[in-house]
């Protein structure tokens, strides 16, 4: 069994990222802008929004971060997307999510310009990924994949299994193990039969946020593992939804929580808003 370091691959995707920033400001002194959004006071959002601003440190982008109060309404929050929309410094705008119950977050994201959409979320850019022909990757399953890549597991002809069906995870996430080949099924609250469907699975990846949800009776011997989860655990432990313990000795390749997916995360965001930045200034 091996365990897939996420912080290592996610380090040198974002030393790549800042090899060619530090190239972009030297041949057209240009510097990427990443605006953060985040609305109220979700400790976990908290959290994210501290480590990508932290990111764009390290990579050298320009972050701006807005944080706003948790009752500002809707018109407020259209009218500072529209105003960053138009900004020139500005390439990538990340309103992170979950907002506020009375907000509308379809709306926000639709009124976000699909060329600063660096999350890939707007509708332009989620339609483009179906036809194979993206300018950004979803930023969580794109940085599954690059994990893939990087321990030189193969996609093509495996049998992927997704648990979750979220259009932020789990429906992108099979669009891009089905990009590379794989036989994909997508399971959710209504399939049937679950433990078995997973058990099919050479690749096994957890998006549902039920903590420790998969154990190791629904893992086949020498299965690759991700762990998408961002639980707590009955302590108010940072947790996965793969029983971590059980399971990771049945598996060829298992990532961890934290140190897995989540670092992943970010390094594609970066990715994404370099590559913003490089067509808007085409
Ligand atoms: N909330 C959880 N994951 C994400 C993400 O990838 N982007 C944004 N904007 N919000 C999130």
């Amino acid at each position: 069994m091996q365990i897939i370091d996420g912080k290592k691959v996610s380090a040198e995707v974002k030393e790549r990222v800042r090899q060619q920033t530090l190239q972009l400001k030297n041949d057209y002194n240009i510097t990427p802008g990443l605006a953060v959004v985040i609305v109220g006071d979700d400790p976990a959002s908290r959290v994210y929004v501290n480590n990508k601003k932290k990111a764009c440190e390290v990579v050298g982008f320009k972050s701006e971060e807005y944080a706003l109060p948790a009752k500002t309404t809707q018109e407020e929050l259209l009218d500072l997307v529209k105003t960053l929309n138009t900004k020139e410094d500005i390439n990538g705008i990340l309103v992170q999510l979950p907002l506020p119950k009375h907000l509308d977050d379809k709306a926000v994201i639709e009124a976000i310009d699909p060329k600063k959409d660096v999350d890939a979320f707007h509708a332009v850019n989620v339609g483009k990924i179906m036809l194979g022909e993206y300018d950004f990757l979803p930023c969580t399953p794109a940085g599954v994949m690059e994990m893939l890549h990087s321990y030189d597991i193969p996609v093509e002809g495996k049998e992927c299994v997704v648990i979750g069906r979220s259009n932020i995870v789990g429906k992108p996430m099979g669009m891009l193990l089905l990009h590379e080949n794989g036989t994909v099924t997508i399971c959710h609250s209504r399939t049937k039969n679950l433990a078995e469907v997973c058990r099919r699975a050479d690749i096994l990846v957890a998006a549902v946020g039920i903590p420790k949800f998969v154990k190791a009776d629904m893992v086949k011997d020498g299965a690759v593992v991700i762990d998408v989860g961002m639980d707590r655990d009955e302590n108010g432990k940072l947790c996965g939804d793969v029983d971590f313990e059980n399971v990771k000795d049945k598996c060829s390749f298992i990532t961890p929580v934290p140190g897995g997916v989540g670092p992943m995360t970010i390094s594609t965001l970066m990715k994404n808003t370099l590559k913003a930045c490089k067509l808007q200034n085409n």
